[in-house]
């Protein structure tokens, strides 16, 4: 059986939420799935890397950065990551996404860059929709929530009040299924 380490960053749960159903599709396919939330452990207590192989990164992103958990994974096993980059594998979810013509954008401003800073290539990268929740049960923080809902106002496409989520779970299964496509190449 293959190993695959997925690897994520979330501030608000959703992140959480697309590794989660990403790690299902790739059990169904058979392969041994650690799921590791890297807010929760730290770098050091990770398992080796050469013991997987492919490996699967996923974060959320806010003005404009990916979780500081996972730029900091890309950065201390860029190496690991150059030698394996033909099964790595990188996804963020983000508003900028919900549009999909907004998407090469999200890939290049959110994921390239980071990638490129650290020197590392990967294999498949995407750029998913994002949740926004506005609703009195969110998990925003007080000022995130009212800096959101202002800009929710001018934007047609987002409901002020409501939980918005642009995520695509077609898109996202078909990520996933390719990816383990290419553990079985
Ligand atoms: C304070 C704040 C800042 C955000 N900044 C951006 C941004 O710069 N670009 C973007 O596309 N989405 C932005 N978003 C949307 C998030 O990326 C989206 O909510 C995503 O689903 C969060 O993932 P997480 O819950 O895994 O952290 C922002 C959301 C919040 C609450």
């Amino acid at each position: 059986m293959k190993k695959v380490l997925l690897v994520y960053g979330t501030r608000y749960g959703s992140t959480a939420e697309i590794s989660q159903k990403v790690g299902e599709i790739l059990k169904e396919k058979d392969l041994n799935v650690e799921l590791i939330n890297l807010e929760e452990v730290k770098l050091k207590k990770l398992p080796p890397l050469e013991g997987f192989d492919g490996i699967l990164i996923g974060s959320g992103i806010k003005i404009s950065k990916m979780t500081k958990s996972v730029r900091k994974f890309i950065s201390k096993f860029a190496d690991e990551l150059k030698n394996k980059q033909n099964t790595v594998g990188i996804f963020i979810s983000c508003m900028m996404a919900n549009n999909p013509e907004e998407r090469p954008k999200a890939r290049n401003d959110y994921i390239k860059k980071v990638l490129q800073e650290n020197g590392v290539e990967v294999a498949m990268l995407e750029a998913f929709g994002g949740v926004l929740d506005l609703t009195d049960d969110s998990n925003l923080g007080g000022f995130s929530k009212k800096m959101m809902g202002k800009m929710a106002e001018e934007d047609p496409n987002l409901t002020p009040g409501g939980k918005n989520d642009g995520r695509d779970w077609e898109l996202i299964t078909n990520f996933a299924e390719e990816f383990c496509s290419l553990l079985s190449e």
